[in-house]
C-alpha cells in the first residue's frame, strides 16, 4: 500500500488515505469524497490537473516493506497527458521530453491519467 495525501481540496478537510501501487489517482480521490473537477476523464479537457509531490521518501510516512521496494519506480506517462499539461502551461517541451526519455513523472499531472506509484502529496493545480 501507498500513502496518498490530498492536500487543499475544500473544505478545510486534508486527507490521508490507502491506495494500492498501480490504483487511478481519480478514482482513489472519487471513492474517498475528494473532489477533482473532470470533464472529459480521457487526458484532453486538463480540468483534472493537481499537483503531486512524491513523499516516497519520508520515513515517517512509509511503515511497510512494500513502500520501501516500490521507491524509483519508472513511471510512464502517455503522450497525450503529456501534450495537454504543455498545452495547459503546466510543463515545457523540455520537461516533457525529461518525463519521456526518463520514465519520471512531471510536478503536474491529470487525475484521470494518473497511476499511483508511490506515496504522493496531491494539491490542486490552481
Ligand atoms: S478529466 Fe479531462 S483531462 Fe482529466
Amino acid at each position: 500500500m501507498v500513502n496518498v495525501i490530498f492536500c487543499g481540496f475544500g473544505g478545510g478537510q486534508d486527507k490521508r488515505v490507502f491506495a494500492k501501487a498501480g490504483d487511478l489517482l481519480l478514482r482513489v480521490a472519487e471513492s474517498n469524497g475528494i473532489k477533482i473537477p473532470t470533464d472529459c476523464t480521457d487526458g484532453m479537457c486538463a480540468s483534472c490537473a493537481v499537483r503531486i509531490e512524491d513523499i516516497s521518501n519520508d520515513e515517517a510516512i512509509a511503515s511497510t516493506e512494500e513502500d520501501y521496494s516500490s521507491k524509483g519506480q519508472a513511471v510512464y506517462m502517455d503522450d497525450k497527458e503529456l501534450e495537454t499539461l504543455m498545452q495547459m502551461g503546466a510543463i515545457n517541451k523540455k520537461e516533457a521530453e525529461v518525463a519521456q526519455q526518463f520514465n519520471r513523472p512531471t510536478p503536474v499531472r491529470l487525475a484521470c491519467q494518473c497511476v499511483i506509484k508511490e506515496s504522493i502529496l496531491v494539491k490542486p493545480y490552481n
